[in-house]
């Protein structure tokens, strides 16, 4: 039996990150006006298009966990601020990037900046964006800060090719994708909340720890957002639902079909993926496949199993409002689908 995905029921349910806005408010306000001036420019199309992107909004998660992971640690400086600014931009630059590689029309509820300034400023903006993020590292003077973002940002483009390498590969097996995930995703997700104790001075097990939480809640994040894109609904996740499966990428819900299926499902799925017949009732049918077998379902408990891995990688550390507070964004991000 397939798990229906209701987000009605995740808003009710347990999962906020509440205290961690709280927690991090204060420094969040310095991070958002730092934001500001550092996506200023003379060239006006600069700002233009990066305002358009950063004023609407987003959860601003990776730069919260960067906050609570170095106040978790004691620190009273303000380099948190500077890293946290930078984790933001460097997301930014991502999907920026990631819009024009996906030909995404809708982020964060508003037309992608692609859309309304074309797939070339959008790419050059988001380098200018990269660019400001190492500015502001190396204002930190943290080498072992800069290590850690600077081997993300790599790591992070390996996962977008890596994924290019696989696009509309059926026979993708689970490792491959897994493998896809947790460069494009988890390795922000990770270095954003390492950063936190290298800024404090933390120990090195203190280090592992954060960046082992940081992995496994973005290996979990993603899945859900793997998930979300069959079961979401477009105006709850201002992005369109069905994206995925109209650039014919090879998410777990569709491996996990693929897998499962029929011969005769299966040749639907390689028309569908391979051949790009992905119209409403292709998308309609698709759904019912992954319901039927479990995908979505699945999808989540792989979720679920990644945010155990989190949550026990903080599980020695004291605990300190701020490791309550990272913990509830495990909650909240398997929340958001089941
Ligand atoms: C979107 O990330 C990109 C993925 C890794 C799925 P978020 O869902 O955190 O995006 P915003 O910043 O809240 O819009
Ligand atoms: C996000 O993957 C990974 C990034 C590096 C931005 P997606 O392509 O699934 O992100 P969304 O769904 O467009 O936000
Ligand atoms: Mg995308
Ligand atoms: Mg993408
Ligand atoms: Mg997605």
């Amino acid at each position: 039996m397939g798990v229906v995905v209701n987000l009605e029921e995740g808003k009710r349910g347990a999962g906020s990150i509440k205290r961690l806005i709280e927690l991090t408010a204060d420094d969040m306000a310095r991070v958002n006006e730092l934001i500001l001036s550092k996506a200023g420019s003379d060239v006006e199309l600069i700002p233009e298009l990066a305002w358009h992107l950063i004023s609407s909004g987003g959860k601003r998660l990776r730069p919260m966990l960067t906050l609570a992971a170095a106040q978790m640690f004691g620190y009273s400086g303000e380099g948190h601020v500077k890293l946290a600014t930078s984790v933001e931009f460097m997301h930014t630059a991502t999907l920026l990037h990631d819009d024009v590689v996906d030909e995404s029309d809708l982020r964060r509820g508003r037309k992608t900046a692609r859309m309304i300034w074309g797939n070339q400023a959008s790419v050059l903006v988001g380098d200018f964006l990269l660019g400001q993020a190492f500015r502001m590292m190396v204002d930190v003077g943290s080498l072992e800060a800069l290590d850690v973002l600077s081997t993300a940002a790599a790591i992070i483009a390996e996962g977008e090719v890596m994924q290019l390498d696989v696009s509309k590969n059926l026979e993708t097996t689970e490792d491959e994708y897994l493998s896809v995930i947790k460069a494009k995703t988890a390795a922000l997700f990770s270095a954003a909340a390492e950063v936190g104790p290298i800024v404090a001075g933390a120990s090195r097990n203190d280090r592992a720890a954060l960046r082992s939480f940081g992995m496994n809640l973005g290996l979990a994040f993603q899945l859900v957002d793997d998930a979300l894109d069959y079961g979401g609904s477009t105006t709850d996740l201002g992005k369109n639902v069905g994206d995925d499966f109209r650039e014919g990428k090879v998410t777990l819900p569709v491996i996990l079909s693929y897998r499962r299926g029929s011969e005769e499902e299966r040749q639907f799925w390689k028309k569908a993926i391979e051949e790009n017949e992905t119209d409403q009732a292709a998308l309609d049918k698709a759904v019912r496949l992954m319901n039927k077998h479990g995908a979505i379902g699945d999808t989540i408990s792989r979720a679920r199993h990644f945010g155990e891995i989190a949550r026990d990688a903080l599980a020695p550390l004291k605990n300190e409002p701020q490791k309550v507070a990272l913990i509830d964004v495990i909650d909240f991000c398997i929340s958001r689908v089941a």
